[in-house]
């Protein structure tokens, strides 16, 4: 990140949420009791969910054509086969080309929830359960999201969340089993202190750069680039989260303590009203001119981002750099199982989709600030 950045996309963390301080608030569903396993990472809980199911190497696993890559990297590195369906340009899956794609071999219907829009989740689990196969829920994207049907990963067989997409803790992935004759996996490992350390640091400073303390950009501009150097100095070496690199050495990471009190001193109520108020805000004050990918929010939806189209991704994605705005290039490489030419609207979405930041750690200046840059060099 640019040290000029003033309206990052990672998350801010807060000292009540780092320390504890306080009552912890009502939690939310995956949170909230059922069978809830974490992990350093989403793609851990993918892996350790195929065991629960008892799924095996040669089984096929029917996905999203429109993907992350390392959800389906989970799958076949474990010998499993991926056959993918359409998703359109508005992020939602084609259930028709998705019923033609069913065979007698498909052992597993695996479907996204897009940066909080819900999918039609009865729907799916109706054609799951016809199918004789378990739904498997992805909800790396939408932590803490609900539909008119219940909160998001509720309905599949399990569920997966990745935790450090939507609040501010250094690690994190989540594995819901929503069936009770589903085996809970093996307790996983705990990780370094460093890579954790590392991670704590990078919020308390994004809390210092967005916080009203006079002086504050500056100095968390200043302490980010000395802790940079201290590192590397030291040569040490951290382990990643947010990376497109698949490390099958890792699977078997958990999260440390420190993360998961993080995840009890986070308020799921005051997130999803904060994130859902940003959103709409960006949705006024954004120019006309910038192409909106998703319909208006639906009701209980937590937005994970709000995404634009531009015209060049890179480009907008430097010039809105260099004013001060951070965004997510969102998913521009194939995975090789499902190369470029597979789906045309998936092609799109991979050459044009720009996500900008409405997370709970912004305030309305933020997103003023956010839109005005946009609306200036992102129109299309
Ligand atoms: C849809 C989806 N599923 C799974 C994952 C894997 O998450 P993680 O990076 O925590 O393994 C990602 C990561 O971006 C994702 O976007």
């Amino acid at each position: 990140m640019s040290d000029s950045i003033r309206v990052p996309v990672s998350l801010p963390l807060s000292t009540r949420q780092c320390f504890g301080l306080g009552a912890p608030p009502p939690q939310a569903f995956p949170f909230n009791g059922g069978r809830t396993q974490y992990y350093y990472l989403a793609r851990n809980a993918i892996w350790h969910g195929a065991d629960s199911l008892g799924l095996k190497p040669g089984d096929e696993v029917l996905m999203p054509g429109y993907h992350h890559g390392v959800e389906l990297q989970s799958l076949i590195a474990k010998g499993m086969k991926v056959r993918c369906y359409r998703v359109d340009q508005q992020m939602q899956i084609d259930l028709d080309d998705l019923r033609a794609k069913l065979r007698p071999e498909t052992r597993a219907l695996y479907i996204t929830h897009y940066l909080g829009f819900p999918q039609p989740v009865t729907a799916l689990k109706r054609i799951a359960d016809e199918a004789g196969i378990p739904l498997i829920e992805d909800c790396a994207l939408s932590l803490y999201s609900s539909s008119p049907e219940g909160p998001l990963g509720s309905t599949g067989d399990f569920s997966v969340f990745c935790l450090y997409k939507s609040i501010p803790v250094p690690q994190g992935g989540a594995l819901s089993l929503n069936r009770a004759d589903l085996p809970l996996p093996p307790p996983p490992k705990e990780p370094d202190r460093l890579s954790t350390t590392a991670y704590i640091l990078n919020g308390l400073l994004d809390s210092l750069l967005l916080s009203r303390v006079p002086g504050g950009e500056a100095l968390s501009h200043g302490l980010r680039s000395m802790a940079r150097a201290a590192k590397h100095a030291s040569g040490s070496t951290v382990v990643p989260i947010d990376t497109e690199e698949f490390d099958v050495s890792a699977m078997d990471l958990g999260t440390r303590e420190i993360a998961r009190r993080i995840v009890r001193y986070t308020d799921p109520a005051r997130t999803v009203a904060t994130r859902r108020a940003n959103y709409a805000r960006m949705g006024e004050r954004l120019d006309p001119a910038v192409r909106r990918v998703l319909p208006p929010l639906p009701e209980g939806a937590c937005p994970l981002s709000f995404p634009i189209f531009v015209k060049d991704k890179v480009a907008t994605e430097q010039a809105l750099r260099r004013e001060g705005v951070g965004t997510i290039n969102m998913w521009s490489r194939h995975h090789p199982d499902s190369p470029e030419g597979s789906f045309q609207d998936v092609d799109y979405l991979r050459k044009h989709v720009l996500e900008l930041p409405i997370h709970q750690g912004l305030r309305f200046e933020h997103v003023d600030f956010v839109a005005a840059k946009a609306s200036a060099l992102a129109r299309w």
